[in-house]
């Protein structure tokens, strides 16, 4: 297998920085992957592994082994009278994965249409959207240890999976790569309609599907989010922040627009993107970096920059929002 030296990550991160890896390949098959983790060469250098790179910010180069899994395929490996099992190489297009579920009218990814990034990622941070997450269709997730090239198989359960969050984050950070993610989806869907604009959205059309669903999903991410091909961004770039209910309360008689979701009795989620509005950044540009001006959570990198300047914009955002409103701002991104 081809390992590139002194490789341009420019393209394989949707920032768009300009950064370079001392090393990167891209195993099309467990072997060749097996085979790169195994031998001496690559071996005790600092590695790291990327999917589609949409949700990384490179600071500097990266003087090491850049992995990118381009394992591919769909492969339905059982079916009961109510669900299929589908098992999905850590390479394929994870939109191109969930046309491919809503084409064949099988429920459970189509309110993550239009996500950018590889099938691979969606455990790792458990991606997220309009009232669904990965893990409610995840059941297996297979890999390889980075260590000794050993296969390992994790439940649903063993993922421990959270808000953006799973054990691929925590305990096994940097030790296992994803070569396989075996999703659950259902033959007759229920239709999560109820987050956010949906359900406007959705009378544009003549029927209510999971084909107009993931339209309208996708109507409604253009309008808000960047499209990377145009402007660099990682989407979120803040995890909505989980403070306590008491706090939360405080901000709310100040803002009583302001939408909270409750975690549990004692601890709320807040809209992080109202926070940094409030606080006056959006739509605000620093040199080559800003904030979006359709989503204040998303930070956007207009070309020439470098991703020192956009996490030094993240530090004055979150020191800002925690002056004001007493909430710390957490990323959301991995910052290599
Ligand atoms: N809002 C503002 N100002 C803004 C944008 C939003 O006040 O500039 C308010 C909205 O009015 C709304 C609330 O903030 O009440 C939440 O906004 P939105 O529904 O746009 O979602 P979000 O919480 O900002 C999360 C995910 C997104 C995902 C959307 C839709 C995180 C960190 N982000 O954003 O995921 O697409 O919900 O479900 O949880 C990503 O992770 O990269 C990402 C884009």
């Amino acid at each position: 297998m081809t390992v590139h030296a002194d490789y341009s990550l420019k393209k394989l991160n949707t920032f768009g920085f300009d950064v370079r890896a001392k090393f990167f390949a891209a195993p099309e098959t467990i072997e060749t992957l097996r085979e790169l983790l195994s031998g001496n060469r690559y071996a005790r250098l600092p590695q790291l592994i990327l999917g589609g790179g949409s949700n990384m910010l490179f600071c500097a180069d990266f003087d090491g082994l850049v992995i990118q899994p381009r394992i591919t395929g769909i492969e339905k490996t059982a079916e009961t009278a109510d669900d299929v099992y589908l098992r999905v190489g850590a390479g394929v297009v994870w939109d191109d994965f969930v046309a491919y579920a809503v084409q064949h009218h099988w429920g459970g990814v189509e309110n993550l249409s239009f996500i950018p990034g590889q099938v691979g990622a969606s455990p790792v941070q458990n991606i997220g959207a309009y009232g669904a997450e990965a893990k409610d269709s995840i059941r297996q997730v297979e890999c390889l240890l980075c260590a000794t090239g050993e296969r390992k198989v994790f439940t649903a359960e063993e993922c421990a999976f959270g808000y953006r969050d799973s054990i691929f984050k925590q305990a096994w950070r940097g030790r296992a790569i994803v070569t396989h993610v075996v999703f659950r989806l259902a033959k007759q869907p229920v239709l999560r309609t109820h987050y956010g604009t949906i359900e406007e959205e959705l009378k544009k059309f003549p029927e209510v599907t999971l084909q107009t669903l993931r339209e309208a999903i996708i109507a409604i991410r253009r309008k808000k989010l960047p499209d990377p091909q145009e402007l660099g961004s990682a989407g979120s770039f803040f995890k909505n922040p989980v403070v306590p209910k008491k706090l939360a309360d405080e901000l709310i008689a100040k803002d009583p627009q302001m939408a909270v979701y409750p975690v549990n009795g004692d601890y709320v989620k807040l809209p992080a993107a109202r926070l940094i509005e409030q606080a006056g950044w959006k739509g605000k540009r620093a040199g080559a970096v800003g904030v979006h001006a359709q989503q204040a959570l998303v930070i956007v990198h207009y070309g020439g920059g470098t991703g020192r300047e956009a996490l030094a914009l993240s530090s004055l955002i979150g020191q800002s929002v925690y002056e004001k409103f007493g909430v710390q701002l957490e990323p959301e991104v991995n910052i290599i």
